[in-house]
């Protein structure tokens, strides 16, 4: 009976029956994937993204207002910059209080809810940890001033070196900070310096001191029992710097890079960065974590560090072949790219990160955009916006946008006065929304930045359901990551990219037997010719608005086909 009913099945049903097994065992083999591997990570910068109450700043319940939004665009985590309570001189990466939401942003009560429907949409809400350095207002940092019980040691401090000629005071060593010149600033109670990284008003902890250690467990703990499903881990190159045993700090040797002795780049930071410490201390996390996931259930608690770091560094972050570490660490290289870029850079950049970390650690992950650089629609220019686009979502492993990159959103460089301006407000400025009073974003009668000049034909509302806008695209693409074929990046074959020319960047997307995409993208200006790429006869799928073609539209690519200046395309191949 078994054998008749499978002997009449005509070869056509047999084929469909090959395919439902080949298909079931790529959803298996994908499901390996874990959920941080192949992600699409969105981070919204909380100042700027919804303004609830009206004061011109963005909040939780702003942001919980929009989360339905993020599960529209395909959204899988959402990374809040930091919203813990601060005096904002580093717009929140100045903590004072840990466990604490930042009035400005709400209340424990909105942050709940906020997770709430986050989870209710199916979405994981990443929380920024900051463990360098705390505001100088932090309790813990009085306390250590007046060099309470436990506290003395909290922070970097150092004694005063005094100036054989002059008889002055002088700080501990020649470190600098990467904000303000000078690393060390005199602490008139205590009598001591203390070292900073980055502003005056960011002192570096202590992390050798286990009571510091403990603290900052305890800060972890406190919301992942509050429902936080991951971290991104701050400025993670510069935990630790080198101490002598009797407590004093040596000097950062002359790197010979630039003869501007006021630069950063003036000293080497042998002995303020990337010490071997910083890796071990994630692997310490990286216990507390998968051991807090052992009691509770639920799904990886994952945290992926921020670090612009040699591969070397990032490589031992995630794992020294003994001890394993971050999930992930973000991957920059595409920040390099500027509107000179072509396809050859981008597939240098991609090797350069893949010959080591894909190798290694199977781990990839592509940053086009973050609240500390141009934003990619004018540093890479907004002809290849779209491109990047389409390039970071189908490269394998996890894609990372930064809020407003999904519609195109461009640097603005509104005059400010210099005493209130930092040199990264231009790519933090609101999101636009539509078409109305500030965007959209906030009902208040100024914004804590000014809203972009262009925002009435740049918005959410004007680009929604319209073919080729670049919220279009991005929606198409985060939709692609969830594919078969975009899954089974970890199998054999799974995926391919190279510069065809100098100009054209492919990447190919493979289930084998199932289906196939591809996609091919000219950086250039220029008219591009490609000759029998492959037999298949391929469809399009994601076109840039510089595609003469259709959607359905076939091509077949074992003949010569052109791509248009700036043309970026998917196509897709059904077996
Ligand atoms: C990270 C943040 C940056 C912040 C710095 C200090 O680099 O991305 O915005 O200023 O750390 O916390
Ligand atoms: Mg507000």
């Amino acid at each position: 009976m078994v054998n008749s009913v499978f002997f009449t099945m005509s070869s056509m049903s047999y084929r469909i029956l090959q395919l439902l097994l080949l298909f079931i065992s790529s959803v298996y083999a994908a499901s390996d994937v874990d959920w941080w591997e192949s992600a699409t990570l969105y981070q919204i910068y909380p100042r700027s993204f919804m303004d609830s109450d009206g004061d011109g700043v963005g909040d939780l319940n702003g942001i919980t207002s929009r989360l339905p939004f993020l599960k529209e665009i395909g959204v899988t985590a959402t990374w809040l910059s930091p919203i813990f309570e601060s005096p904002m001189a580093d717009m929140g990466y100045d903590v004072t209080n840990f466990t604490k939401i930042e009035p400005l942003f709400g209340t424990m009560e909105d942050f709940d809810a906020m997770v709430a429907k986050a989870h209710e949409l199916g979405l994981k809400i990443i929380l920024d940890f900051v463990p360098n350095h705390s505001s100088d207002e932090c309790e813990w940092f009085q306390k250590s001033i007046r060099r309470e019980d436990g506290y003395d040691d909290f922070y970097t401090w150092g004694d005063a070196k005094i100036d054989p000629q002059t008889g002055e005071r002088m700080p501990p060593s020649n470190w600098r900070s990467l904000f303000e010149g000078q690393g060390w600033t005199w602490n008139e109670q205590r009598q001591q310096y203390y070292f900073h990284h980055f502003l005056a008003k960011q002192p570096d902890f202590n992390l050798r001191n286990p009571m510091v250690r403990q603290h900052l467990i305890e800060v972890m703990k406190f919301w992942l029992d509050r429902g936080v499903d991951a971290f991104r881990i701050d400025a993670v190159p510069h935990f630790f710097e080198k101490r002598f045993e009797n407590g004093t700090y040596p000097d950062e040797e002359v790197s010979g890079m630039t003869n501007d002795t006021t630069s950063f780049l003036y000293y080497t930071h042998k002995y303020t960065m990337n010490q071997p410490e910083n890796a071990e201390i994630l692997y310490e996390w990286r216990e507390f974590l998968d051991e807090y996931q052992q009691q509770h259930g639920g799904d990886t608690r994952a945290t992926v560090g921020e670090a612009y770091a040699p591969i070397g560094v990032l490589s031992d972050y995630i794992s020294n072949g003994t001890d394993v570490g971050l999930q992930l660490t973000m991957n920059f290289n595409f920040i390099q790219l500027r509107d000179t870029t072509t396809a050859k850079d981008v597939e240098r950049l991609a090797n350069d990160w893949m010959d080591v970390m894909w190798t290694k650690h199977k781990q990839a992950n592509w940053v086009v955009g973050n609240h500390d650089n141009s934003r990619p629609a004018t540093r890479i220019g907004e002809q290849r916006a779209d491109m990047m686009t389409i390039i970071a979502h189908a490269m394998p492993g996890t894609s990372v946008t930064y809020y407003g990159d999904e519609i195109g959103m461009t640097d603005y460089d509104a005059e400010c006065t210099w005493a209130s301006c930092d040199f990264r407000d231009p790519e933090r400025t609101p999101m636009q929304w539509d078409s109305t009073t500030n965007a959209g974003f906030s009902k208040g009668n100024s914004t804590w930045l000014p809203v972009n000049s262009n925002y009435k034909s740049l918005n959410v509302q004007r680009q929604r359901g319209v073919a080729r806008s670049t919220l279009y695209i991005y929606k198409a693409m985060t939709a692609l990551k969830k594919s078969v074929a975009f899954k089974s990046f970890k199998e054999e074959g799974g995926f391919a990219y190279e510069a065809l020319t100098e100009q054209v960047f492919q990447i190919i997307r493979t289930a084998p037997n199932v289906e196939e995409y591809r996609v091919l993208a000219n950086f250039g200006g220029q008219m591009e010719y490609l000759d029998g790429l492959t037999n298949k006869t391929m469809e399009y799928v994601v076109l840039n608005s510089y595609s003469p073609h259709r959607y359905g539209d076939k091509v077949d690519l074992s003949k010569r086909i052109y791509l248009m200046p700036y043309e970026a395309v998917v196509l897709r191949w059904v077996a």
